[in-house]
């Protein structure tokens, strides 16, 4: 990974990792704002654009991670919600996607399907600009106390996930099964 200069596909894919601990240096708005723009051009069925990219002030992060804490003081207590709330409290980027909601459930499933491109586009493009993501799916997105703390309307989106981005402090490794295990001649 690097900074700036021309890399291969093929190398910005194998490369990227998701990303679990970051510097505290922040990245700046309009590189997210480029990732996303470009990450648009993802396939999506009808051309219907379902994606939202709502990028967080720090007001509405602490929302988040207030509401967090108190999710987490209810289900798992003191010391739990505490070392999460720390956690969260040293990311430095947040983005949340949100997708279109549709008539049926198969347009909806498509919107999905399109927002995940994105977010694959997105992530790959702010990592050729060093800049790794976790993309997060844990529960409070589902909840309308998430959806009223960034603006959204629950019948009109629905959250694919958080997306916290930053510099990598540290970067992990990862495996994945051979192809043939996977890519079967039929
Ligand atoms: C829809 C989705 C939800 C995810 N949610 C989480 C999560 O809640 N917590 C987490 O640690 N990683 C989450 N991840 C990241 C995966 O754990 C990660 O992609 C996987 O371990 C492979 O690592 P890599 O991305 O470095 O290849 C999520 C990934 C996807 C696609």
């Amino acid at each position: 990974m690097s900074r700036e200069g021309p890399q291969s596909l093929e190398s910005v894919v194998l490369s990227r990792r998701t990303i679990h601990l970051f510097k505290k240096e922040q990245v700046s708005d309009e590189l997210i704002e480029w990732a996303a723009d470009i990450a648009c051009w993802a396939p999506n069925h009808f051309l219907t654009e379902p994606w939202k990219y709502y990028l967080l002030s720090n007001r509405l992060k602490d929302q988040i991670i207030d509401l967090n804490y108190r999710e987490n003081l209810s289900a798992k207590g003191e010391r739990y919600a505490e070392v999460k709330k720390n956690r969260w409290q040293n990311i430095p980027g947040w983005l949340v996607i949100t997708s279109k909601r549709a008539k049926t459930e198969k347009e909806e499933r498509e919107n999905y399907a399109a927002c995940c491109c994105a977010a694959q586009n997105l992530m790959l493009l702010l990592w050729t600009r060093g800049v790794g993501v976790k993309w997060t799916t844990g529960n409070i997105i589902e909840s309308i106390d998430f959806a009223n703390i960034i603006g959204f309307t629950v019948n009109e989106e629905k959250p694919i996930g958080m997306f916290w981005y930053g510099y990598p402090e540290t970067i992990g490794k990862q495996v994945r099964q051979p192809i043939n295990n996977v890519l079967l001649r039929v």
